[in-house]
């Protein structure tokens, strides 16, 4: 899972201010290590995030032709020679890839076998042998097509040949995009590489490949000469800056009042008939399954909770076990949720549900995405780009899309009021959370509990704490509590419960328990000691309500024990491998 980026342009560009530019709009795929090569076969890379390796660059350093890597590392550990781009023995091919060749032990073992020598412990040092042998007697298509049959697995890669204008690029299941300009082309893993460029793009699917020079592309697949137009993109033009906010996390959890705004004016105008086609596709399915991962899989939760209510048949399942634990055929509807609208765990489960034939709704934050283009219909959840790795404001909007459709379904839900209450849930306790999280901050474990809607908001709190604090944090339904997990909890164990009226009674119970047994417990709701919420939440503006101060609370322990933020260890935003 690593972001790609290629350039080629009819006059020389800045490698700095073009192409580390473009790769910078990636670093939220990957960030243990970065590179970039150029036709002149100048190349340097290095282990850590963009900026280590951008303070090397000379700002004097052009060229017409480059490419450029961020890793996040699959296959080999974190090191120099591990980070992209790579190349054979006589440095003629540069290359970089974005995805995992699942039998590269196999093509490794025949290229050893015929004299090639590897220095990485990559499986892309495969594919650039692979190609490199082969173009000793095709031409770099007909090399690609080869790799085609030869390889298994996913990737994106984009390569040139030194002292050569052409980008050559091709793609299976991980994301690739052109996007068009006058006089420089690039080839990126996602359209915002270049959204300050162009609206111009074409997409990859898969088993196509391009030859790409700075005024002229050509695509084909395995049959032939495609002919591709590119279309429009519709960018968000606002420019994505920290402004006055230590990190991307604290600033995308005050940005909501804003962007809750915005899904919902669209909800009620340009999405409103797209809201309409669904409710009476959920209406018209047999079953409803919502397939998703980490905060969207909560998020789907709540889908089917709503659903339920409303008296249909409604799961979520997580994606990764997807096949085991659902029955799926032509009178299912997928609700595909994934703000990134890439995770690979996803994308698979679409392709290996489709002969089945099932509709599929998409629900992402990024148009365009993979996800978004695999299903029959879909809403945006337009929260604007979303920087730091763990999901805040994509997770409240996604609960407001599926808030508007339950709406539609019948449920007497008002999204109205979100906005503002979101703006004073956030005014009334930051300083609270910051008390509490100075008093957590040295937790080795967590629990929090819900009931009904606050069962999902439990486990994303639960995981924010996992994935910014690294507390070991368990996120469960209080009723469940009792059949082993209480074993776990002994005298100064921080237990929180998320406590609306419609869940008072199991909660309080829940509470008492471990109480009991010696645990400091905490709330978040009406008789909170600790937080001040706005007056009769219903109970969706109550879950939106318990994240955000869920979401802080991970944010300020986080940020009291100065651990890395927006770019947590071991993590990346977008998950394109499974
Ligand atoms: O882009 P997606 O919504 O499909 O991503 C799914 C998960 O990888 C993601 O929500 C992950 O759990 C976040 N880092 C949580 O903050």
């Amino acid at each position: 899972m690593c972001g790609i980026v290629g350039i080629t342009a009819e006059k020389p560009f800045s490698v700095k201010g073009e192409l580390i530019l473009a790769l910078k709009k990636l670093e939220y795929r990957g960030y243990d290590s970065a590179g970039f090569a150029t036709t002149e076969g100048v190349y340097d890379k290095e282990v850590g995030s963009i900026d280590v390796l951008e303070s090397r660059i000379n700002p004097k350093l052009k060229t017409t032709t480059g490419i450029a890597h961020t890793r996040w590392a699959t296959h080999g550990g974190v090191t120099r020679v591990n980070a992209h781009p790579h190349f054979d023995s006589e440095k003629g091919l540069f290359i970089v890839h974005n995805g995992i060749i699942e039998n590269y032990a196999q093509l490794k073992a025949q290229l050893e076998e015929r004299g090639y020598k590897f220095i990485t412990k990559t499986d892309t040092e495969v594919i650039v042998n692979y190609l490199h042998e082969k173009m000793k007697t095709m031409s770099p298509r007909q090399a690609i097509l080869s790799f085609f049959k030869d390889a298994k697995g996913t990737y994106a890669v984009v390569f040139f040949r030194k002292g050569e204008k052409t980008l050559y690029a091709f793609k299976k299941d991980s994301p690739l995009c052109l996007g068009i300009c006058d006089g420089e082309m690039i080839l990126a893993s996602d359209i915002y590489a270049f959204s300050h460029k162009t609206t111009r793009t074409v997409f990859f699917e898969d088993y196509e490949l391009a030859e790409v020079t700075p005024n002229n592309y050509q695509f084909y697949n395995r049959s032939g000469k495609l002919d591709k137009k590119p279309v429009e993109i519709e960018w968000e033009r606002e420019p994505v800056m920290k402004r006055r906010f230590k990190h991307f996390m604290l600033k995308e959890i005050y940005e909501q009042p804003v962007a809750a705004q915005r899904l919902i004016r669209s909800l009620r105008t340009t999405q409103s008939h797209r809201v309409k086609q669904i409710s009476k596709m959920i209406k018209g399915a047999k079953r409803i399954l919502f397939l998703a991962c980490g905060t969207s899989y909560h998020a789907s939760l709540i889908g089917a909770y709503l659903l339920s209510r409303l008296g249909y048949e409604a799961h979520a399942v997580i994606a990764s076990e997807f096949e085991n634990f659902s029955v799926i055929d032509n009178k299912t509807l997928v609700f595909a949720v994934s703000q990134s609208g890439e995770t690979m765990d996803v994308i698979s489960v679409l392709k290996d549900i489709k002969h089945y034939k099932p509709k599929i709704v998409a629900i992402v934050n990024y148009p365009y995405s993979t996800v978004h283009r695999m299903a029959d219909n879909y809403i945006e959840i337009m929260a604007g780009q979303e920087i730091c790795v763990a999901a805040t404001k994509t997770f409240t909007n996604t609960l407001i899309a599926m808030y508007e459709l339950a709406r539609v379904l019948g449920n007497h839900i008002s999204l109205d009021r979100i906005p503002a209450k979101i703006k004073e849930v956030i005014s009334k306790n930051d300083l609270r959370v910051r008390k509490l999280a100075k008093k957590l901050s040295n937790n080795k474990d967590i629990f929090v509990l819900g009931h009904r809607i606050s069962y999902p908001i439990a486990r994303e709190v639960a995981l924010k704490l996992k994935e910014i604090s690294y507390i070991h944090a368990e996120g469960m339904m209080a009723g469940e509590l009792k059949h082993g997990t209480i074993a776990l909890v002994e005298p100064g164990v921080p237990v929180i419960g998320l406590i609306h009226e419609t869940n008072r009674e199991r909660m309080e119970s829940a509470l008492q328990e471990v109480e009991a047994h010696g645990a400091d417990v905490y709330t978040i709701g009406n008789s909170s000691k600790q937080f001040e919420l706005p007056k009769r939440l219903n109970e969706e503006e109550y879950s939106i309500a318990a994240t955000i101060i869920g979401h802080l609370l991970s944010y300020y322990i986080a940020r009291n024990n100065n651990l890395p933020i927006d770019k947590p260890r071991n993590l990346a935003k977008s998950v394109t491998v499974k």
